[in-house]
């Protein structure tokens, strides 16, 4: 493991050796910008591909897989000032499963979609914290349309998830993702709690996707990039509740004949971790890790004022896909993954404000 472990870090150390050697200054300041920063490790199995919510300050991962077993196991993680602290949790009562996904609403957590290993599901559950670990109940079943190809609509496994609030009434939204043909989709749901009722919203525009990546920022949802027909699409999209509409954003590809996105070219991924963070009263969006072709480690921070992408220091540690991204008490966290078959149980923080640092990772 350890032999691997070295593998991926030599394309990264490569990369620096040409940066310092090279005389343009202009290349070396934003990939040094921010540094990873190693926290305490899962204390259940490793995994990737887990689904994920945070109520107050921790952050909860539920099921995932490690590659030949699935989990359904809970796991809440709490920061403190120097780490912090994985404390086991109630076991989830849906069947074992990877690619589902989560989202919270007034302090409970939501587990919905996934795929067992023979069928995508749609079957959702909720998470109340309390004593003993807290405690799971089930709830309506994501709205799957029946696929006209085949007949099915077992579920959906693949798909993004988000909270808002719409006119006043908190919600959780999944949409995008892969049906039981396994074809993309954008078709997108509002889960309302207090009722138990899920009705569709608007789509965006644009392709249909699986594996996209969301930021949330002052009620708005923005779905980044994904996976559609075996490309990493260029595009993002925002959400408006209130208004029940989607606005496209800047590419996130060289596009336009301005030059502010030439540097553009290795944002667009599926499978990332993104989290947002508030830096002061400056709120922004880190996208981070996932696939595109292969693994990339590259990290972008999103300017929701300006819709402009800034380079920051590379996820320092092996490069994986399927990881959890999440924020607690402001601070931006990334969890477990896979790398090439190593599956993954450590924790890393990104501080934006401080300058890459080897030797705390
Ligand atoms: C997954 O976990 C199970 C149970 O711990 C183990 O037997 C199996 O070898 C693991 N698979 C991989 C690919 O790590
Ligand atoms: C923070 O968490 C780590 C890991 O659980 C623990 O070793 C450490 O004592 C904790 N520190 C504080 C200040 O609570
Ligand atoms: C959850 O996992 C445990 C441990 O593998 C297993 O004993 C239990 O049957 C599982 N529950 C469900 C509903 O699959
Ligand atoms: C659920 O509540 C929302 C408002 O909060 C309402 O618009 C919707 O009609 C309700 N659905 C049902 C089935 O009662
Ligand atoms: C899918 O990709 C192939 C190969 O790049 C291309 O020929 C085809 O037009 C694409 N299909 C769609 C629906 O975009
Ligand atoms: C994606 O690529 C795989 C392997 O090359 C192929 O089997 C699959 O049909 C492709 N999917 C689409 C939607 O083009
Ligand atoms: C971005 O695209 C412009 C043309 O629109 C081109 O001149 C420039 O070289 C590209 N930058 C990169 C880094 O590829
Ligand atoms: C990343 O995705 C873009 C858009 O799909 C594609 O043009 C580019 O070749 C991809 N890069 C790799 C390394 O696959
Ligand atoms: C965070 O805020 C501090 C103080 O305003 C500033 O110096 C720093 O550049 C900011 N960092 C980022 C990543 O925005």
């Amino acid at each position: 493991m350890k032999h691997l472990k070295y593998l991926f870090f030599l394309p990264a150390s490569l990369v620096l050796l040409a940066v310092s050697c090279s005389k343009d200054s202009s290349t070396t300041s934003t990939d040094e910008s921010g540094d990873w920063i190693k926290r305490s490790s899962l204390n259940g199995d490793a995994r990737y591909e887990a689904a994920s919510f945070v109520i107050e300050d921790t952050g909860y991962i539920v099921t995932g897989f490690n590659g030949t077993d699935r989990y359904n196991d809970t796991w809440g993680f709490t920061p403190n000032s120097s780490s912090g602290q994985w404390l086991q949790k109630a076991q989830f009562p849906g069947a074992k499963r990877n690619s589902a996904v989560g989202f919270s609403v007034n302090k409970k957590g939501y587990v919905t979609t996934g795929y067992d290993g023979a069928r995508p599901l749609k079957d959702t559950w909720e998470y109340t914290p309390g004593a003993n670990g807290g405690s799971w109940v089930q709830r309506a079943d994501f709205p799957e349309p029946v696929n006209p190809g085949t007949g099915l609509n077992f579920g959906r496994y693949e798909a993004t998830a988000w909270s808002l609030t719409a006119n006043g009434v908190a919600k959780g939204y999944v949409g995008f993702g892969l049906n039981s043909g396994q074809s993309a989709q954008k078709d997108v749901y509002a889960y309302n709690p207090a009722n138990n009722t899920w009705a569709q919203v608007a789509s965006p525009g644009g392709d249909k996707r699986s594996a996209a990546a969301v930021f949330v920022n002052a009620n708005k949802a923005y779905i980044i990039s994904g996976l559609y027909n075996n490309s990493s699409l260029n595009d993002m999209w925002m959400y408006n509740p209130d208004t029940d509409t989607w606005t496209e954003m800047n590419k996130i590809s060289n596009i336009s004949t301005e030059g502010f996105d030439d540097d553009y070219t290795d944002i667009v991924r599926y499978n990332a971790a993104s989290f947002v963070m508030n830096n002061g009263s400056v709120v922004k969006g880190y996208l981070t890790v996932g696939v595109n072709g292969s693994l990339t480690n590259k990290t972008w921070e999103y300017d929701f004022a300006t819709d402009r992408w800034l380079r920051k220091t590379y996820f320092e540690k092996s490069t994986r896909t399927g990881a959890v991204g999440f924020t607690m008490k402001g601070r931006g966290f990334v969890t477990t993954g896979s790398a090439s078959g190593l599956t993954l149980d450590d924790l890393y923080e990104f501080d934006p404000t401080k300058t890459r640092d080897d030797n705390n990772n």
